[in-house]
């Protein structure tokens, strides 16, 4: 079903993937895999004449909203601009129907555009080549642009083919927008106005068309329809056996949340512009428009420079797989947004954004784009009033992160229902909006991991400082004096494990919420020697010699478990207690979650069973808190009972592997991290993309492999190439220096710009260097 490798564009190979042959009940996986999208908005890949079981998703970042008042807020599905039904001499053209040859829809990650062509043959036996392409511009990031080329091979031909904006879609069944007005400009620009029924976002949607004949403009009068929360526009040409009919639809999108529109809105004037705008990507058709949205992407590439040399195709293919989905999914553009779990490429997880941004993907940009980390950042740090407002309503003090956050000001908007208990019939209760808490700290840990390796001063002045601060108040505030043991303590919790809810001292919980504490105390040592002024400011906003004495009070007397007389450190206080069963059909598993099949979450509580990495996250965070034997020790523990139910857990299982020196179950690990979305399993990604495992792809191989780590504010480079692999380069960004990164089994290269001399830890061995670096192993 997916190709990997291109035998029709050899200049595409490693750069595309494509899929050979139409599989209605498997359409998610490549919808999905396949989606186009700038940041900006998300485009779900699926094809334009509709089939049953298809997800159309048009997702613009940032405008979420409430559906009811039983709801969560979640990104609304706007309209469709895609779906395209043609009819040949009558018959509605469907790859259900009729024959269907030399099938291909690849998507070209080079340029990203997603194709489709084949040869179909309908009823009466005429043979048809349709070929269809379609992007989502990075040059303008309001425009969409597609295109059907329809070529009768063997006899003439009449086509009709209706093509609109179609309103008439929801998010699951909920419906998020209130019908706008609907018009058609001088028969040809439709535009359609929907606005979220509770947010009150305006969504103000634009398409248009214009035609060829063998390359020749063509004018077709067209016949109009407007409907309840549609329109159309019905065109029809009569083409001779080979001659090419070409149809392109420009569309575009545009919302009162746009940036622009922060301060000074106007929907009469957004429309206006928008029309004048759709009506010069008309004049300019695809192909100029193309030529623009593929040179912003030669540039992404250019600054995101990977290669590996590997005997497998593969290993680059998934690595440029997951930075063009990164780049799909970040709103590099606006850091009043963050990242989705499942970026802009379904309705899974409803476009919120959990610890994957911080931990999973924001390295990749700290690394390799720092201008965006600090945008994520930013958007965290907006986030702050709806942490305090979800501390407070807890009884706590400080900010207290959304364990799902949306609208920086939302708050807490994680779902309280979830999927079916098989033992009780009832839907299972989502605790993780209540008690899965690390969320606090993974974004502390992320502020500090940020302005270590960039030295970014003033966003630690602006708004590192305070974000450190306040969650070292909330987790003082949490601590829970234990008497009897005259210990601090943090109870009922949910860890990383999420197949653990309700636990005491989350190991994970408990170290990480110490370092949150710990750092505070740093920078207010810091802060108050050295930039008084804005220590006397912060000082005043957050009560800090109180609190100061208070994290010193307390953070001495803090429980942080310690390793059991087999060196295993207990995941939480009964984990080492639970029931140990065979895991062996779990482990073997194809599909994620079969567990759930013969235990409810209840029963597996009750078990010696992990979903994903959390004791290991823990070692990799804060990898020289602990010693390399006892992290093995635990690894051997944990990772038998460990399932990688979620998306997040291969990855730091591969880093840590590699820690080991077990090169060959680094690389497996590797493999199933990248095999994710773009393996062959044909559900896996049907909610959309895995954001989190995407940033782990690209942690595996440049963390990983190549062994990068910040510690103690040094960059430690200790390459350990896969046997499979040959070579390794890519950029690097420390402390706002770009260097090229190029790593083979016996040599490491290192090149920069820069004219500083730079000192790196390599293979534990403090070496200076300025401009270029070669080392022989
Ligand atoms: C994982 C979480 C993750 C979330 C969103 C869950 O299945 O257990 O760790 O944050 O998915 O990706």
């Amino acid at each position: 079903m997916l190709a990997y490798d291109n035998t029709s564009r050899p200049d595409l190979t490693q750069w595309s993937f494509t899929e050979t042959e139409f599989n209605p009940l498997a359409q998610g996986k490549c919808e999905s895999i396949m989606s186009l999208g700038n940041g900006y908005m998300g485009l779900r890949s699926a094809t334009e004449e509709a089939y049953i079981g298809q997800t159309r998703n048009l997702f613009v970042n940032g405008t979420f909203n409430r559906f009811d008042e039983f709801e969560v807020t979640e990104l609304p599905n706007a309209a469709d601009v895609t779906g395209m039904d043609i009819y040949i001499d009558g018959e509605r053209f469907s790859l259900d129907t009729g024959k269907t040859a030399e099938y291909a829809r690849s998507l070209n990650m080079r340029d990203a555009e997603l194709t489709r062509s084949f040869v179909w043959e309908n009823r009466a036996g005429k043979r048809v080549r349709f070929a269809f392409r379609r992007f989502v511009s990075l040059g303008n990031l309001h425009l969409i642009g597609m295109k059907a080329e329809v070529t009768p091979l063997d006899a003439d031909i009449s086509l009709r083919a209706v093509s609109g904006i179609d309103a008439q879609l929801g998010n699951s069944g909920s419906q998020h927008f209130h019908e706008g007005e609907k018009r058609i400009f001088d028969k040809t620009v439709m535009q359609l106005i929907q606005t979220t029924t509770e947010s009150k976002v305006d969504f103000v949607i634009h398409a248009a068309h214009r035609f060829s004949l063998d390359g020749q403009p063509l004018s077709i009068e067209p016949k109009m329809e407007i409907e309840r929360r549609k329109m159309a526009m019905q065109y029809g040409c009569d083409i001779k056996a080979g001659q090419t009919f070409e149809l392109q639809k420009l569309a575009s999108v545009h919302t009162s949340r746009d940036a622009e529109h922060a301060t000074d809105y106007d929907l009469a004037v957004m429309r206006e512009q928008a029309r004048e705008e759709i009506r010069l990507a008309l004049d300019a058709g695809y192909d100029a428009l193309f030529e623009r949205h593929r040179q912003a992407w030669a540039e992404v590439w250019d600054k995101y420079l990977f290669r590996i040399e590997s005997k497998h195709d593969f290993d680059l293919l998934a690595l440029r797989f997951a930075v063009y989905h990164l780049v799909v999914m970040t709103p590099a553009h606006d850091n009043r947004m963050g990242i989705g779990a499942k970026g802009l490429s379904g309705e899974g997880y409803k476009g919120h954004s959990f610890w994957d941004t911080e931990i999973f993907i924001l390295p990749f940009y700290i690394y390799s784009g720092p201008d965006v980390a600090r945008r994520l950042l930013e958007y965290r740090y907006q986030g702050l009033e709806g942490a305090r407002r979800k501390a407070k309503e807890n009884g706590y003090e400080g900010a207290m992160y959304p364990w799902e956050a949306a609208w920086p000001t939302d708050g807490e908007v994680t779902p309280v229902w979830g999927a079916v208990d098989i033992v009780t019939g009832k839907q299972t209760k989502i605790w993780s909006g209540f008690i899965e808490q690390h969320i606090t700290s993974d974004i502390a840990y992320a502020v500090w991991h940020y302005v270590q390796a960039t030295g970014d001063r003033d966003f630690m002045d602006r708004c590192g400082y305070e974000m450190i601060l306040d969650t070292a108040k909330f987790w003082a505030s949490r601590l829970e004096w234990n008497e009897a043991l005259a210990r601090y303590e943090i109870n009922e919790v949910i860890g990383p494990d999420e197949y653990k809810e309700h636990v005491d001292n989350n190991a994970f919980t408990n170290y990480m919420a110490h370092f949150n504490m710990e750092l505070a105390i740093q920078y207010y040592e810091l802060l108050r020697r050295e930039q008084p002024e804005l220590f006397r400011r912060l000082n005043e906003q957050l009560d800090l010699e109180r609190a100061y004495a208070d994290w010193k009070q307390k953070l001495g007397r803090m429980y942080l478990p310690q390793p059991n007389e087999d060196g295993v450190i207990p995941q939480d206080d009964t984990y080492l207690q639970k029931q140990l069963i065979d895991l062996t059909k779990y482990k073997a598993q194809q599909k994620v979650g079969t567990l759930f099949e013969d235990y409810n979450l209840d029963q597996v509580n009750g078990i010696q069973v992990s979903k994903q990495a959390d004791i290991m996250m823990l070692f990799y965070l804060l990898e020289n808190r602990f010693s390399a034997h006892l992290k093995h020790t635990n690894y051997n523990y944990y990772e038998p009972k460990t399932l990688h139910d979620s998306s997040l857990s291969y990855s730091t299982h591969c880093i840590l592997a590699n820690d080991f020196d077990d090169s060959q179950l680094a690389y497996e690990l590797f493999r199933k991290a990248a095999e994710i979305d773009l393996g062959t399993h044909m559900h896996s990604s049907d909610a959309g993309i895995h954001s989190a495992s995407l940033g782990g792809v690209w942690q595996c191989v440049v963390m990983g492999f190549a062994g990068i780590r910040m510690l103690d504010g040094a960059l430690h480079l200790n390459p350990k190439l896969p046997q499979e692999w040959e070579r390794l380069t890519f950029p690097l960004y420390w402390k706002s220096a770009r260097l090229e990164v190029d790593i083979t089994h016996d040599a490491l290269r290192i090149s920069t710009d820069a004219n500083e001399e730079l000192t790196l830890i390599i293979r534990g061995t403090a070496t200076s260097f300025v401009n270029q670096l070669e080392l022989h192993f």
